[in-house]
């Protein structure tokens, strides 16, 4: 039987009534495969900072360096309470990107899909959404504005100023763009290289790079979209895009916006890889305004497992079982109330009952020969 060893970093916020929806996922799917999850559970960001002293505590990085994958909630807190928190260990700087380059963590995958069951929620027309939204951006995850240097003081006319510099190597460039053909190669053969080549030399690069890139990939299609339309057409015709590939910063900015179009950040779970390790995370905060009401719906977090059972254990078809499960119990009606438009005629659930469901859902499901 294979062992496999699981850092679980709950969180701040709505992270540890998401994550324990999750557990319940890896329960099932050991109990129902020749395959064992050893679950070390971790501190990880502000929860993490007022109990130790640092949101990426020494314990927690030794956890995960012994673990064959991560799964880590949302972290950070309201903006009043961040202020309690020196700025270089506020969780997002203190503890996410540091695990991020500690891993080297240079391909974020985050699929935007709109379960059928919830085509009601996304604030998208019908006629606007058609068939779905069922699109991946693919974004650089430890390059770009994010890493490079930072310098802030007076200038020589007595000014206070701030320099951050967006820096890439064709390197850099190159590992993220073959992420990204292949993925476009297992889908349908089309990438859109998101960049911004008319005003900054970082994408002249990145564009030079792709073509070099792509030769090696003959069948799949690029078609190249300014950044700043991408953002429009998102909206105006979603159905247009399968792959997206860019950078750090763009990255951040058009898959809030992919949250965006599906209704809810909530349904954005994505993968984190790295050359030896990869993480796995909803792509949404931790919500303390709803935090301790088991409302959160656990998608993003049960998604991020479903990414997770592909991804670093290739069980590729209990990872599809786990997301046909959840879809499941929105297309039976069921919706948490953080996934739900007040009037609308859903069964509320809480998050718990989500979690049961799925469970439920995937339990009567053929185990994978
Ligand atoms: C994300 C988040 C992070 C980012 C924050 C929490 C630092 O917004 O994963 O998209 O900007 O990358
Ligand atoms: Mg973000």
């Amino acid at each position: 039987m294979t062992n496999y060893t699981i850092a679980l970093l709950a969180g701040d916020g709505i992270g540890p009534e998401i994550m324990a929806e999750a557990v319940k996922v890896f329960k099932l799917v050991e109990q129902r495969n020749d395959i064992s999850f050893n679950l070390v559970e971790a501190e990880f960001g502000a929860g993490a900072y007022f109990k130790v002293g640092h949101p990426f505590p020494e314990a927690t990085k030794a956890i995960c360096d012994d673990a064959d994958a991560i799964l880590k909630g949302p972290i950070g807190l309201s903006h009043e309470e961040s202020k309690k928190i020196p700025v270089d260990l506020q969780p997002e700087r203190g503890a996410l990107l540091p695990l991020r380059r500690r891993y080297n963590t240079f391909a974020n995958f985050r699929p935007v899909s709109l379960p059928k069951g919830l085509a009601h929620f996304s604030p998208l027309k019908p006629e606007v959404i058609g068939e779905g939204i069922d699109l991946i951006m693919v974004r650089e995850l430890v390059g770009g504005l994010y890493f490079g240097k930072k310098e802030v003081g007076v200038n020589e006319q007595g000014l206070r100023y701030v320099r951050e510099t967006l820096e890439y190597d064709e390197e850099q460039i190159r590992r993220i763009m073959h992420e990204a053909l292949q993925l476009a190669m297992r889908r349908k053969k089309v990438l859109h290289n998101i960049h911004k080549s008319n005003v900054l030399k970082s994408s002249v690069l990145w564009n030079e790079v792709l073509e070099e890139v792509a030769e090696e990939y003959p069948e799949v299609e690029i078609r190249h979209i300014l950044v700043d339309a991408a953002a429009t057409l998102l909206c105006l015709n979603p159905g247009q895009f399968d792959v997206m590939v860019m950078e750090n910063m763009f990255g951040d900015i058009l898959s809030d916006q992919g949250g965006g179009i599906l209704g809810s950040l909530g349904l954005m779970p994505s993968a984190c890889k790295g050359p030896e390790k990869s993480y796995y995370e909803p792509s949404h905060g931790s919500a303390p305004d709803i935090a301790g009401q088991n409302i959160a719906n656990p998608y993003s977090m049960i998604g991020s497992v479903a990414m997770m059972l592909e991804n670093s254990f290739g069980m590729v078809e209990e990872s599809q079982n786990v997301w046909r499960a959840m879809q499941s119990v929105f297309a039976e009606g069921f919706s948490t109330p953080d996934l739900s438009k007040p009037g609308s005629d859903v069964k509320m659930i809480k998050t718990a009952e989500f979690g049961d469901k799925v469970v439920a859902a995937l339990e009567a499901m053929p185990v994978p020969k």
